[in-house]
């Protein structure tokens, strides 16, 4: 069985891979410090798969603790690297946190990687990287803008860290390009899990929908869009989740045309907030509290994907559409909501 290490594999998207890396019979180590997340999301794993995976818990921006773990598992045939903070807002107010906390996890890996000779990463970019895009949908071949923010530099700098660390090793990497994942695995067990007041659309919709928030505000409601409001290509996270297995199955099998590979991970669909409402009421039957308010600065308009690389080249194809997303979300939202109860 080939051994992947998951970084962050406790986390939002992680723990989504976890369950499909061994679905498809990989042997999945994780390595979390739970800064973010829950030591109880492995058990739900284990109760989604029947297999529980190994757990390492430290800090992965510690050199020396990062160094003698992957000297003690050097036969890692591939990393797939999460772990990182992801707060836009918050990453204005402490940047140096941000650029600490996700630039130097990352090096300590890159060096874990070439001194052990593990060749293959996948690492977690996002769709960011493109600013406000002049053409839509977005290609790979899309420039990329000034970021907006001190997170989203943190993943323009990665990727040129991971780009300048070809140049010299024999490592190959896969660049993934998220858009907006949403949604929760169909077993209720695992899903998104905000601390404190959520920052993204989703959690807020189904924690003012549960009343743990009284009302969402829309941000903005005067864009040059169909209704005015924003527009983004909402991805279920187990599609995602599966484009990471089937990454790592390319460079395993040497599929790879380059050491360096780049693809969006989007449905190529893009939805305003007000139709991710009407989506969430509809499948839900719950009506939603909520009011149009002034933008949320640092927004942009509009994003969606070109995912025709995607497609072609992985052979991969995100599947469910937003009804499937915005209900999955709620039905999460109501098993936390059990859980708590009981
Ligand atoms: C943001 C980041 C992105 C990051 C992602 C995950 C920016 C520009 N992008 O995406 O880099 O990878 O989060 O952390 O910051 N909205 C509301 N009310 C809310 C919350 C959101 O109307 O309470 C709207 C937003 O204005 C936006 C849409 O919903 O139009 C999606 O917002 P969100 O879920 O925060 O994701 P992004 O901002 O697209």
């Amino acid at each position: 069985m080939n051994k992947i290490l998951v970084t962050g594999g406790t986390g939002y998207i992680g723990s989504h891979t976890v369950v499909e890396l061994q679905q498809k019979g990989y042997d999945v180590i994780i390595v979390d410090n739970l800064s973010n997340s829950q030591i109880e999301v492995l058990d739900n794993i284990t109760a989604i798969t029947g297999i529980k995976p190994q757990f390492e818990q430290f800090d992965l921006t510690d050199a020396p603790k990062t160094a003698d773990f992957f000297f003690r598992h050097n036969d890692i045939k591939a990393i797939i690297h999460f772990a990182a903070f992801k707060a836009v807002g918050e990453s204005v107010d402490k940047p140096l946190m941000y650029y600490r906390n996700n630039l130097v996890s990352l090096m300590n890996i890159l060096q874990g990687m070439s001194y052990n000779n593990i060749p293959n990463i996948v690492f977690s970019s996002s769709c960011t990287v493109y600013g406000q895009p002049e053409q839509l949908p977005v290609s790979e071949n899309s420039p990329i803008l000034p970021a907006m923010s001190p997170y989203g530099n943190t993943k323009q700098i990665a990727e040129e860290i991971i780009r300048d660390t070809l140049n010299s090793t024999k490592l190959n990497a896969t660049l993934l390009r998220y858009f907006n994942p949403i949604g929760a695995h169909e077993s209720a067990l695992i899903g998104e899990l905000p601390l404190g007041v959520p920052n993204n659309l989703m959690p807020f919709i189904t924690q003012t929908a549960i009343g743990i928030r009284q009302q969402l505000k829309v941000f903005g409601g005067d864009y040059p869009t169909r209704d005015g409001t924003a527009i983004r290509d909402y991805i279920h996270v187990v599609d995602l989740a599966k484009a990471h297995v089937v990454a790592v199955d390319r460079m395993l099998n040497k599929k790879s045309k380059k050491n360096l590979e780049i693809f969006n991970l989007g449905t190529g669909n893009g939805y305003s907030v007000l139709e991710v409402i009407n989506s969430f009421e509809k499948t839900t039957g719950q009506k939603l509290n909520y009011i149009v308010v002034e933008r949320r600065p640092g927004d942009i308009t509009e994003i969606w994907a070109d995912t025709e690389f995607a497609n072609n080249e992985l052979g991969w194809k995100a599947e469910q559409g937003v009804d499937e997303m915005t209900l999955s979300a709620w039905k999460w939202e109501l098993a936390l909501e059990a859980r708590k109860r009981s």
